[in-house]
């Protein structure tokens, strides 16, 4: 008997899908690879390096694996909350130790810093579908397609100008005074990507003022807690706004200071007075998503903060690694008063004053690399010459202009 003939009578799913422009910090670092000049410099990725050019596993980390793969049993699944000591140990990082004794934060472990704004996003879109994200640019990349894709309304405003190396404050008041009560405010804590422009203290406590005053929920982006100033200070500010408001969001990832990346490791943490319901919730949007975070990474910064001998060890690289991002910020700004700006900021990044076309040039010309708008890793210079050649190479493509 003859077969059926199966005919297409249906328009094809995917027929008509257009491919994605490549995303130029791919583009860019698959450039670099190719580079053939030994010289060549890569300040696009961002990732910290140490003085040779790589991002080391943190020792206190490497133990940590080590006792994991001796001491665990299983690989049986855990739940949507992931690893809730993990979760419970940090908390007194993030909010310092009476602020985590509050009954009113509720947190779960998600897939580093990007899940936990995503879980955070969905939640707002779930219970408040129409509210705004107010949102300070330039900022990571990320942040809009990822509240876009969670159905939020974006409002963008400015929080920096690249010419002059400020941070436009009056911009943050001007948005805060727009905001409808119930809008959300998107907030990075500390060491701002990709500018390294952060609120002072007292800019905080206005900020603060006004959220309370205008009833606007703060959504903190809390991704390079240590890296800034140190654990603390990095906090201070979210912690002045969390004692003004009565509920906010926080995106967690230690994926940058435990040097964790890939394990994506991070936390969202809610707070409220409706705390079981929120958390319950959160749960729901996690299992759709994600169902469980991966346990590995979770599982070694667990270890570390459960040893009092690892986390001083953690803390002493910490320490380590920020003495040498301000060490490179320092030094940049001395050999080129046109990166003065740059011993100001914080963080690994800097935006540094410098047209798209002398960028090009630096990477034709000198084999550097580094994102269009003048995005630099602070963390990217290795300690033979590199910072050196930077800057003049900077002085000479600028020119007079
Ligand atoms: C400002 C900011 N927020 C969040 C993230 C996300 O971090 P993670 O790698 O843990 O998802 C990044 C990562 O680059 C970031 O720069």
């Amino acid at each position: 008997m003859a077969k059926p003939q199966i005919q297409a009578v249906h328009p094809s799913l995917f027929g008509a899908l257009k491919a994605q422009p490549q995303d130029p910090l791919l583009a860019l670092m698959a450039e670099f690879r190719t580079d053939k000049r030994e010289a060549k410099i890569d300040l696009g990725v961002g990732m910290y390096r140490d003085a040779t050019g790589i991002t080391p596993v943190m020792r206190a980390v490497k133990v940590a694996e080590r006792i994991l793969l001796e001491t665990q049993t299983t690989k049986g699944y855990m739940g949507p909350e992931g690893d809730p000591i993990f979760v419970e140990l940090l908390k007194p990082l993030v909010f310092g130790a009476a602020m985590a004794k509050s009954d009113r934060i509720v947190g779960l472990q998600t897939p580093g810093g990007t899940g936990a704004l995503r879980l955070g996003a969905e939640l707002i879109a779930a219970v408040s579908p129409r509210a705004n994200v107010w949102l300070g640019e330039p900022t990571w990349p990320n942040h809009r397609p990822l509240l876009a894709a969670a159905r939020l309304g974006v409002e963008g405003f400015k929080h920096f100008d690249k010419t002059s190396q400020t941070l436009l404050f009056d911009e943050t008041i001007g948005a805060l005074t727009r905001a409808a009560p119930g809008d959300v405010v998107l907030l990075q804590a500390c060491c701002h990507n990709p500018t390294g422009a952060d609120y002072t203290m007292d800019q905080w406590r206005t900020i603060a003022e006004m959220l309370a005053a205008r009833g606007l929920i703060p959504f903190f982006d809390f991704a390079y807690q240590g890296l800034g100033d140190g654990l603390d200070a990095d906090a201070a500010g979210m912690r002045l706004v969390l004692e003004h408001v009565d509920e906010a969001l926080i995106g967690y990832a230690s994926d940058k200071n435990f040097g964790v990346y890939r394990e994506r490791v991070g936390a969202l943490y809610v707070v409220s007075n409706n705390a079981r319901a929120v958390y319950s919730q959160a749960m729901a949007l996690a299992r759709a998503n994600w169902s469980m975070p991966s346990d590995h990474g979770a599982a070694v910064v667990r270890l570390v903060l459960q040893s009092p001998e690892l986390t001083r060890d953690w803390t002493a690289e910490l320490d380590m690694m920020r003495a040498r991002i301000l060490s490179n910020r320092g030094r940049l700004a001395a050999l080129n008063p046109r990166l003065a700006s740059v011993a100001r900021q914080r963080g690994m990044f800097s935006q540094i004053q410098i047209a798209p076309e002398a960028v090009a040039r630096l990477k034709d010309e000198h084999g550097i690399y580094m994102v269009g708008s003048g995005r630099i890793n602070v963390a990217g210079f290795r300690d033979d010459g590199e910072i050196e050649r930077f800057a003049k190479a900077v002085a000479s493509v600028q020119g007079d202009a």
